[in-house]
């Protein structure tokens, strides 16, 4: 096996440590809609609070495996940062990064401040109003999308047109998917 063939290796399971975090985080959201009572909550709220730098990992990890690729790259096939589809993965990236620290990060610490103080018991109207936070939906499910498009750019290897065509397509079906599970649910389900 080629030094090239042990870096792939290792950038495609950076990806698939990115995508483990990602599950981990929306069954989190899908059990947090459906808790049945504050502890619960809490303790969902808790865990999306600590995810979030397992995703700068592996982005981080991403971008130092991809970067070393380039460099490996043998000349018949080489690759460089001004590749349409390499600038459009790390542009995403970046971006993607941004906005789970911007939108996501800050929403939950937000949520978890306004709880803050709130009685064990039931989860009243008002919480599942506010746990349906439609930005931090929308957001956690485009994220992915966009991450999961990147897989067909890299695969394709597309121009820059169609590189963030791909990418576009990929944030339009991550907020379309987030679009039913971004309002209160009336009983817990
Ligand atoms: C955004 C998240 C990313 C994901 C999910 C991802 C995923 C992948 C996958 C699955 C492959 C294997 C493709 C194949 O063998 O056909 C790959 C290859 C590659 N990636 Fe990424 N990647 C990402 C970001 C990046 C970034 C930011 C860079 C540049 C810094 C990069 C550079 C490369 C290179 C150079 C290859 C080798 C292509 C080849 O040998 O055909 N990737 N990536």
């Amino acid at each position: 096996m080629s030094t090239y063939e042990v870096v792939l290796s290792l950038h495609i399971l950076a990806a698939v440590f990115g995508f483990g975090v990602a599950g981990v985080a929306h069954s989190t959201m899908f059990r947090l809609r459906a808790a049945r009572d504050m502890g619960q909550v809490r303790g969902h709220l808790a865990v999306l609070d600590k995810v979030g730098p397992f995703f700068g990992i592996a982005a981080l990890l991403l971008i130092v495996l991809g970067a070393w690729l380039i460099q490996l790259s043998p000349s018949e096939e080489k690759f460089h940062w001004k590749d349409g589809w390499v600038l459009t993965a790390l542009i995403s990236l970046v971006i993607v990064e941004a906005i789970g620290g911007a939108v996501i990060g800050r929403r939950v610490k937000s949520i978890i401040g306004k709880l803050e103080g709130v009685p064990d018991g039931p989860v009243s109207a008002d919480i599942r109003a506010l746990l349906a936070d439609r930005p931090v939906w929308m957001a956690s499910h485009a994220t992915t999308a966009v991450i999961a498009s990147v897989v067909f750019v890299m695969v394709g290897k597309p121009s820059g047109v169609g590189a963030v065509v791909t990418v576009l397509i990929g944030a339009v079906v991550g907020i379309a998917s987030a679009l039913p599970f971004a309002k209160p649910v009336t009983a817990a389900a």
